[in-house]
């Protein structure tokens, strides 16, 4: 039976828990997202013990020298002294904007201390407070990073990033996560499916697509809550500007009935590289048609949220 220690707490696991899940279980708060490796949101550092070689998959050789592990891809079989990454593993960002771009979705602007992919993610602290949020701006034009947050499920986040002064400091992670473009695949087709606020990273990804010269199509579908998408206007004009680039905004009470009906054939799936964002339970439905119709498990990339 491992006994964790969490945060000067200390935790009695059964042999084979997961550690995310056993922790949450107990009650101890720890930042997480998809569950499945990837969104690096339940990142934890082992301070005594050692981190298991299989929940540093997709950590950076630095990473993985600081002992940081994904929780939700360990099982401890020993005691272990963890806690989160080290807030000198922060980095101090001021708001620059805040603007509801619907009633529901507000977006933030940062400055940027840190280098970032579009659609990559960064943790936000706020007033000790962190959640993760992905990324939709592109350097160099954007030079900030904009994120767009959901008032339904942070409203308390929102309300005080709103009403933060211009100006004022947050702390933030370094970004992560592999919901970008692969430039050295330019003529791969890109089928991109959004839920509400998953539509943030694959803005990104698109627009960085885009400004690459990608080559194939790039089929962007947005399933939005509400009257109508919250991006309707820029995704419009960037369309009309990239024939490339098709885009299908549809409401989110639609998406199990239409779906088929945006879908690329079955032999261009075969080739694509798919992305999808959103609530992780939406997505994992969607994931398993696509891998039915031919998208290889390696082009599936999901970008799962939680209600941390
Ligand atoms: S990687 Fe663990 S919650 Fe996403």
């Amino acid at each position: 039976m491992p006994i964790i220690e969490y945060q000067q707490q200390c935790y009695a696991l059964k042999d084979g828990d997961n550690l995310l899940q056993g922790l949450l279980d107990a009650g101890a708060p720890v930042p997480h997202s998809c569950r499945s490796g990837v969104c690096q949101s339940c990142m934890v550092q082992v301070l005594k013990g050692s981190p298991e070689p299989k929940a540093q998959l997709g950590l950076t050789p630095q990473q993985k020298q600081l002992g940081m592990m994904l929780a939700c891809q360990c099982h401890p079989q020993q005691d272990l002294s963890i806690d989160l990454p080290q807030r000198a593993c922060r980095f101090p960002a001021r708001k620059l904007a805040a603007e509801w771009l619907a009633d529901d979705v507000l977006q933030l602007r940062l400055s940027s201390p840190i280098p970032f992919i579009p659609g990559q993610s960064i943790q936000l602290d706020v007033n000790g407070r962190q959640r993760r949020f992905s990324i939709a701006s592109v350097p160099p034009k954007q030079s900030y990073i904009e994120l767009h947050i959901e008032h339904r499920l942070s409203s308390d986040l929102c309300q005080q990033l709103f009403t933060l002064s211009d100006g004022a400091e947050l702390l933030i992670s370094h970004a992560q996560g592999q919901c970008v473009y692969d430039p050295t695949s330019p003529r791969q087709p890109l089928l991109l499916i959004g839920v509400h606020t998953g539509l943030a990273p694959l803005y990104g990804l698109a627009q960085h697509a885009l400004q690459q010269g990608h080559q194939a199509d790039i089929r962007l579908i947005h399933f939005y809550r509400g009257a109508s998408c919250y991006l309707q206007q820029p995704l419009r004009t960037l369309a009309q500007q990239h024939p490339n680039l098709d885009v299908q905004l549809l409401p989110l009470d639609s998406m199990a009935s239409r779906i088929n009906d945006w879908l690329p054939t079955n032999s261009e799936l075969h080739h694509s590289q798919a992305f999808l964002a959103g609530q992780a339970p939406l997505l994992e439905p969607l994931a398993r048609q696509l891998f039915i119709a031919g998208v290889a498990r390696k082009h599936l990339h999901l970008e799962g949220f939680g209600r941390s």
